[in-house]
């Protein structure tokens, strides 16, 4: 049987996608699973996700010894170690740590799926990686994959919908079956593939993140397959952890 792909937007997605057992990846390309998986990518032992900054700050009293990352309206929140720009997230500042992150978006979207088997984190920087292990993954257990596009404030994303156009591309066209949201997707990808940094610069929240100072990390998040590595989340002491699935393998 070939392997039915979609592209979802809401938690009414998530909760379906969940309910079908689906293989999940969560795209949030600006900026928050550009940052998880260069922080994987720099050594961090893994990133727990929260969706409220309450969470997030009761968590890290727990454990000081943790980096507490994150964003609200793209800045960095009060007393914290760290934003939410992947290219803050150096091997000398976040190597051999766990990292606690709420951002607007994306991590609220990630923790939606907490329940699901199965959940990948993807952007344009490891697009290939994680199709082609989502792939593997759904042929071994017989179930479909789910992309969900994190979005911005509940509005449809450029970049996240390319994105998942470009997941979708690795994809060998003989074993899938595309809905046809997800062959939208992929148009548009193969349409925007060219001048990928200029099209998302065009974006709403691209030109949001511009106008405050962060051209070069939307510069970055445009690279595609730079990495290859499939950020998934487990359970790690108790905290839904997002690792590298290397390791954990
Ligand atoms: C989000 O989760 O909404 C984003 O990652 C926001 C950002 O930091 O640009």
């Amino acid at each position: 049987m070939n392997v039915p792909i979609d592209l979802g937007f809401t938690a009414k997605d998530i909760a379906m996608a969940v309910q079908r057992r689906d293989v999940i990846i969560v795209i949030d390309v600006l900026r928050c699973c550009s940052t998880i998986v260069t922080a994987l990518v720099n050594a961090a032992r893994g990133v727990i996700p929260t969706k409220t900054l309450k969470e997030a700050r009761e968590l890290h009293k727990k454990h000081p010894e943790f980096i507490l990352a994150g964003e609200r309206r793209g800045i960095k929140p009060k007393g914290f170690d760290l934003g939410n720009s992947p290219l803050d997230f150096s091997p000398q500042k976040i190597g051999g740590k766990n990292i606690i992150l709420t951002t607007t978006n994306g991590t609220r979207a990630i923790v939606s799926c907490k329940n699901a088997r199965y959940v990948f984190t993807g952007a344009f920087l490891n697009a290939e990686a994680v199709s082609k292990t989502a792939l593997k993954i759904a042929k071994r257990e017989g179930t479909g994959i789910t992309l969900i596009s994190a979005g911005t404030d509940g509005q449809f994303s450029l970049e996240d919908f390319i994105c998942a156009g470009a997941i979708v591309e690795s994809f060998p066209s003989d074993c899938i079956e595309n809905s046809d949201v997800v062959l939208a997707a992929s148009l548009t990808f193969r349409r925007a593939r060219r001048s990928l940094n200029m099209v998302i610069q065009s974006g709403y929240h691209a030109r949001y993140l511009i106008s405050h100072g962060f051209e070069e990390v939307v510069k970055f998040c445009s690279q595609l397959n730079l990495y290859d590595l499939s950020p998934t989340m487990k359970s790690v002491d108790g905290l839904p952890t997002i690792i590298n699935r290397l390791v954990e393998v």
